[in-house]
């Protein structure tokens, strides 16, 4: 007889003869538990029965079960998520981790491993042990951060255009959460179980922007070998996100323009337009009023953009989240690089909350991961902080006072990693080979010294 009381599970694996094991597995235990075997199927049942843990096969046939862990981590970033991983895939599972997985347990599983890291991921944080989690998630909201008065009204306006089809620009510095907002929009919306499809205007080149937000058929053009669908076919019934729309240039502003008030789209190469359906969300860090005035936006697809305008404030403009944000990232650093929480000291504090932030929450983020990873014992200090501050920002040879040995040696490593990365193309595993590392140092030396790993960067 199932105990109503007992914490549901949901296992989500499509191999039905292993899903059927981590059920018995977890019913053996008196737990109550349900299985998926898809990414759609996975996400639809959570969103329905609201389990209290999720157990998390990576390999599934519509997706991987990183799609399913960033979209859990946006619906619900308290629920633990334990990935099952096949045996020797550890850069998946390290990559998961990353991504905020509560644990890992490597195929095929045991018994005892499962209950007792269940066990761990479920019961709550003893009072007064972790504090950090629990008071940045007060202020969090679609996993976004910050409690000040000028958040405030982001999460009100996001809250109100979530459930409509109202276009929405959201307008930020760099770093500002732009995209965080749009996602939230997207995952309260209607329409979160379907695609959320981004095309970021300045990183597609201008020769192929058409193509990639309309499709081409066959034959179009060189290197056309066979049909393909554009941005606007594969968000068809959900939201698609044009970032940076600041710097399409003023032809593609025309033919969105079009397609805007038609709601149909033309492949390139063909004479046939193709009704879809797509909420558009868009973003920039220009003033694009400013450039209306210079002729290099359209002011009619302006408007059509923006029916609702959504403002972050840059980072120095609500310095009181700065304290609430670093504790965060500090918090996930450790957590995801399987490390021991540390604390701020009140002076690390203050002094991260008086800095000018130019890269906004990004920088921030970047600086507390770092930390996370380079501070050895359970207190960071302000020195500390000065120190990473110094690592990222100065150049690898300046004049004046001579460099720490550790701050020199971290440079050099930076600068070899890097070299190295780059002739290998960003391939990880062929650049640990080279340095004569493991895969799993490599990526945290890289997240240490504050490399962006190359998956990121693409
Ligand atoms: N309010 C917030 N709370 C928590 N994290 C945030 C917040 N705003 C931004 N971030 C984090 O900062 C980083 C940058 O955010 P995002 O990519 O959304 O910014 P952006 O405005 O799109 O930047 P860019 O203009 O450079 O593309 C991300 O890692 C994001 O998770
Ligand atoms: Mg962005």
């Amino acid at each position: 007889m199932e105990n109503a009381d007992r914490p549901l599970i949901l296992v989500i694996d499509d191999d039905s003869a292993l899903r059927q094991i981590c059920l018995d597995l977890l019913r053996a235990r008196d737990y109550r538990a349900f299985g998926a075997a898809s990414v759609g199927e996975g996400l639809r049942q959570f969103g329905e029965r609201r389990p209290a843990a999720v157990l998390l096969d990576l390999k599934l046939p519509d997706g991987t079960g990183m799609d399913v862990l960033r979209e859990l981590q946006r619906r619900s970033p308290l629920t633990p998520v334990i990935v099952i991983s096949a045996h020797g895939s550890v850069p998946e599972a390290v990559e998961a981790m990353r991504l905020g997985a509560a644990e890992f347990l490597e195929k095929p599983v045991a018994a005892e491993r499962l209950h007792a890291v269940l066990e761990r991921a479920l019961t709550p944080l003893p009072a007064g042990e972790e504090p950090a989690l629990e008071r940045t998630l007060e202020g969090a909201r679609y996993g976004m951060v910050g409690s000040s008065e000028a958040m405030q009204r982001v999460y009100q306006l996001v809250d109100m255009v979530a459930p409509t089809r109202a276009r929405v620009l959201i307008c930020g510095e760099r770093g500002t959460g732009k995209e965080l907002a749009a996602r939230a929009i997207h995952a309260h919306s209607p329409r979160r179980e379907k695609p959320f499809v981004e095309l970021n205007c300045a990183a597609v080149p201008a020769e192929l922007i058409e193509s990639e937000m309309f499709g081409h058929v066959k034959g179009a053009f060189t290197g056309a070998v066979a049909d393909r669908r554009g941005t606007f076919e594969s968000a068809d019934g959900g939201t698609l996100f044009l970032d940076e729309i600041g710097d399409m240039s003023l032809v593609m502003q025309v033919k969105l323009l079009r397609t805007l008030q038609e709601g149909q789209v033309t492949p390139v190469g063909s004479s046939q337009s193709r009704p879809v359906d797509v909420r558009i969300l868009a973003a920039t860090s220009k003033n694009l009023v400013e450039e209306i005035d210079k002729g290099q936006f359209r002011d009619d697809l302006y408007d059509r953009l923006n029916v609702v305008n959504i403002v972050l404030p840059p980072l120095r403009a609500r310095r009181e989240d700065v304290p609430l944000l670093a504790e965060h990232y500090l918090r996930l650093g450790s957590v995801e690089n399987d490390l021991k929480p540390k604390r701020l000291t009140p002076r690390a504090v203050e002094f991260l909350a008086q800095l000018p932030w130019r890269g906004n929450v990004r920088e921030l983020r970047n600086l507390m991961e770092r930390l996370a990873v380079i501070v050895a014992g359970d207190t960071v200090t302000h020195r500390e902080v000065m120190d990473a501050l110094h690592m990222a920002s100065a150049p690898p040879t300046e004049d004046g006072a001579p460099v720490p040995l550790k701050l020199a040696r971290s440079r050099f490593e930076r600068q070899y990693i890097l070299e190295r990365l780059s002739a290998n193309r960003g391939n990880l595993g062929n650049t640990a080979r080279d340095l004569g590392i493991e895969r799993t140092n490599l990526y945290r030396k890289m997240k240490r010294l504050g490399i962006e790993s190359p998956a990121k960067r693409e």
